[in-house]
This record gives C-alpha cells, structure tokens and sequence, in this order.
C-alpha cells in the first residue's frame, strides 16, 4: 500500500515550482490530490501528468486572495473526495522590484500582504474548519527564510512571509489537542520560475545567479522537489510530534 493511499490532499500553487512539485509527490504516494492555482493551463497539464501515471486528480481555479474562491475551493474537494487531509498553502507572488520601504509602491506592497499573508489566512480558516469536522488533519504553509529575517528592498514580501510564520505557529497551538497539526516550511533560493523569472531576474542575470547560489553553505540552489519531500514528510505520521515549526529548508544558510 501506498504511503499516502486513501488520502485526500489540497496543494495550492500547483500550477508550477514548489506547488507542482507537491501536488505530484503526494499523487504518486497514492493521495487523491486537489491541484489548485490561478493558472488553469498550467494546473490542467498537472493534472494531466498525475493522471498519466495512474493517479486521481482534479483541478479547482482559486485566487487565495479572494476569500469566497477559497471556501469554494475547500468545499469542492469535500464534495469531490469525501475529506481534506492535508493541505500544503503553496501559492505566492514575490514583488517584482527592489526598493527601501518610503519608495515601495503602497499598491504593490498591499498586494503581496493581501495574497502571501491574507491568502494564506483565507485557506487556514477552512481547511482548519473543515479538519475540526472530520476529526483531523494536517496543514503545511510554504513561507520562507524572507519569513525568519529580514529581507533589505523587499519589505511586502518578508512582511508577509513573517506574518505566515507567526500564524502557523499560533494556529499549531490553537488546535494542537484536536488532531490537527501545522508547519510552514521556510525555504532560501528554490530553482522555480518565481525566482528564475522574477525580481533579481537569475535566469539572465549570471552575477545575481552565482550570489543566490552562494548564499547557501551548500553553494547551489534547491529544488523543488527538495521541498516537497520536506512538507511530504510533515503531513506523514513519522513527523507526528512536530507542530507549530518554521523548518528552514535551506542547504545550510542558517546554519
Ligand atoms: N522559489 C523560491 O526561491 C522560494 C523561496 C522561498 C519561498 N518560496 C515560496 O514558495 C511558494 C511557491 O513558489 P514557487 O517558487 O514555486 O513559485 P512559482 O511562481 O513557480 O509558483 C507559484 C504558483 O502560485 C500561483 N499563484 C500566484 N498567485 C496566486 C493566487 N493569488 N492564488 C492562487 N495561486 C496563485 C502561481 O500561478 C504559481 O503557479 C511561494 O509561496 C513562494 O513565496 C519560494
């Protein structure tokens, strides 16, 4: 039998990086996975995949910053799969600029506090309540290092990552007698488009590239795949005493 056989797991972000990585992993340990994203193109092919190799997936639309798609999103899976086991919040925007708090674009700053920390808020409040209906379950936050310190020129985004730490940590308390755990995984530089494509713009910037890689004790950038093992493993039994933990992922930066 299959780690995860019988399972029911919600990814959001699934359309790609970490997400992608997740929602897959967790369908090939035998879960019925719920691929979740903004972008349908991308989350259909992921789909797609998962069903290519034999396992049973569906793709819900969800803009985590708009609360109502998110309650629908939590129903659909009930009504679809019976349950919600786990959900990994994996969807995020990083800004697009770098710049010191007095010049950051107030819009663009609301923004990312309105998807990466609110967002993420609108999915805890339903999985946790539907979790408390059935009795259980197990929630991973994707936040980040940009979580645990702080990040000159980029003040929404670890604002927001901040903001995910401390509400994982205070949820895993609230509900730590009633079966229901909750982690957020706190990765450094992860190969995936958000990074590749985005703000430092590493994909043709070889300078920039060389300074991410570095910035781990392992001098390279992780993988994807490398965190999803790490939520995989948290939503398993063999994390069973571990709640309420920022776990860097991270190739030794904080060490
Ligand atoms: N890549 C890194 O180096 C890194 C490091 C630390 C933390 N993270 C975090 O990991 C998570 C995943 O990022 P990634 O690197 O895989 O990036 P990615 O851009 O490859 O994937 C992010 C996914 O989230 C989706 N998304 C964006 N806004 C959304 C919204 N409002 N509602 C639903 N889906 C939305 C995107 O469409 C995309 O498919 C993010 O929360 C990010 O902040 C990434």
């Amino acid at each position: 039998m299959k780690k995860f056989e019988n399972k029911v797991c919600l990814v959001t972000g699934a359309s790609s990086g970490i997400g992608k990585a997740t929602a897959l992993s967790f369908a090939q340990a035998g879960a019925k996975v719920v691929v979740s994203d903004v972008n349908e193109t991308q989350g259909m092919q992921v789909v797609n995949e998962i069903s290519d190799f034999g396992g049973n997936a569906i793709f819900v639309k969800c803009d985590i910053s708009k609360k109502d798609e998110v309650e629908n999103l939590v129903k659909t899976t009930v009504i679809t799969f019976g349950r919600l086991d786990y959900a990994v919040n994996s969807a995020g925007i990083a800004g697009k600029l770098s710049l010191p708090i007095h010049e950051y674009p107030e819009d663009e700053w609301l923004n990312q506090i309105q998807v990466n920390l609110i967002g993420t808020y609108y999915c805890v409040k339903a999985q946790i309540t539907q979790m408390l209906l059935q009795g259980g379950g197990n929630i991973v936050c994707v936040a980040s290092a940009a979580g645990l310190r702080g990040q000159p020129q980029n003040s929404p985004y670890a604002t927001s990552k901040h903001g995910v730490v401390g509400l994982v940590k205070t949820v895993a308390i609230e509900y730590a007698t009633q079966n229901i755990r909750i982690n957020a995984v706190c990765p450094t530089a992860i190969e995936t488009p958000m990074i590749m494509q985005g703000r430092r713009k590493l994909a043709e910037n070889p300078e920039a590239l060389e300074a991410a890689k570095n910035y781990q004790a392992m001098k390279r950038m992780g993988q994807p795949q490398e965190v999803a093992d790490v939520a995989l493993w948290l939503c398993s039994d063999q994390s069973s005493f571990i709640t309420g933990h920022a776990m860097a992922v991270d190739g030794g930066a904080f060490a």
